[in-house]
């Protein structure tokens, strides 16, 4: 049947988006899937009735955070990834904390921030450097890496300019990882290498200095262990089809949860296409495998 593949759309992360939609359907078309390409910002929703599945291919708000999949269940189509509950709360870093720490996984202590919050206890209490975000963002937009004692009022300006919930977090400083998830399916581990300080924006997508190591190199019970936490993480949120939980270690080798992709990046930056090949799966049959996977 018509498959649409929808990028695009109007979050701060649509450049990702297109960069993710443009090669998802290209993959798809390559396999001889009837597949269209669909921007929902540029289009109204219900063009989509005449489509038998969808591919989600969008990031951010309207596309990643359950509003999106609604109006698809609404309109009784097959999409791919997770549902309308776990796309929300994927989509907010605060409540995904909440339900973590509830469920008894590790993530780093944080303090939620506000216009009138108390800056320079929070940096006291969390320690420097702390990272600051917004709680419903992605591609680590919006987000400060706060070194020095005071800079934390304006990163706290910032991030508030995304999303009214701010979220100030500790630097937890062993390396920055993530696990990719599809189906029953945990992929290996990646640890991401920036030659920035952190994974931001530009070190996400626009350079090409950071090295990905997948295998990761951590021992081989800790990775199991901690791919089974991921997953827990990811069905503890109701995750559906397949995402990415992004994690950071601590000096100690304990893993601090951060927040789980619920419509992973698709460019050739990004960390689920990298560690699918590793685990024997290229990009065309992952892009298959993520839409074999579509359900309503
Ligand atoms: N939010 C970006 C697209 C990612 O997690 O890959
Ligand atoms: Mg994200």
């Amino acid at each position: 049947g018509k498959v649409a593949v929808l990028f695009g759309g109007t979050s701060a992360e649509r450049a990702v988006s297109l960069n993710s939609g443009s090669r998802v359907l290209a993959a798809l078309k390559r396999q001889g899937v009837d597949a269209h390409p669909f921007d929902p910002a540029e289009r109204a929703l219900d063009e989509l009735r005449g489509f038998d599945r969808v591919f989600i291919a969008l990031h951010g708000r309207h596309g990643e955070d359950g509003t999106i999949q609604g109006v698809l269940e609404l309109m009784g189509i097959p999409y791919t990834g997770s549902g309308v509950m776990a796309s929300a709360l994927g989509m907010d870093k605060w409540r995904t904390k909440l339900l973590w720490k509830a469920a008894g996984l590790p993530v780093p202590d944080y303090a939620l921030l506000n216009a009138d919050s108390d800056f320079a206890e929070v940096e006291e209490e969390l320690g420097l450097p702390l990272f600051v975000k917004p709680a419903c963002e992605g591609s680590s937009i919006g987000i400060t890496m706060v070194k020095r004692r005071g800079d934390l009022a304006a990163a706290y300006a910032l991030a508030a300019k995304y999303d009214p919930l701010v979220i100030a977090e500790r630097g937890i400083l062993g390396g920055e990882y993530t696990v990719g998830i599809l189906g029953d399916q945990v992929l290996p581990i990646i640890k991401i290498e920036p030659a920035t300080e952190f994974y931001d924006y530009e070190a996400k997508y626009n350079r090409d200095d950071t090295q990905y190591r997948c295998p990761c190199g951590l021992p081989e019970a800790q990775e199991l262990r901690i791919r089974g936490q991921a997953l827990e993480a990811f069905r503890v949120l109701g995750g559906r089809g397949w995402g990415r939980v992004d994690f950071l270690m601590d000096e100690a080798g304990n893993p601090h949860f951060l927040e789980v992709n619920t419509s992973p990046g698709m460019t050739d930056h990004s960390l689920v296409p990298m560690a699918a090949r590793v685990a024997g799966i290229d990009y065309d049959a992952l892009v298959l495998r993520v839409l074999a996977l579509a359900t309503k």
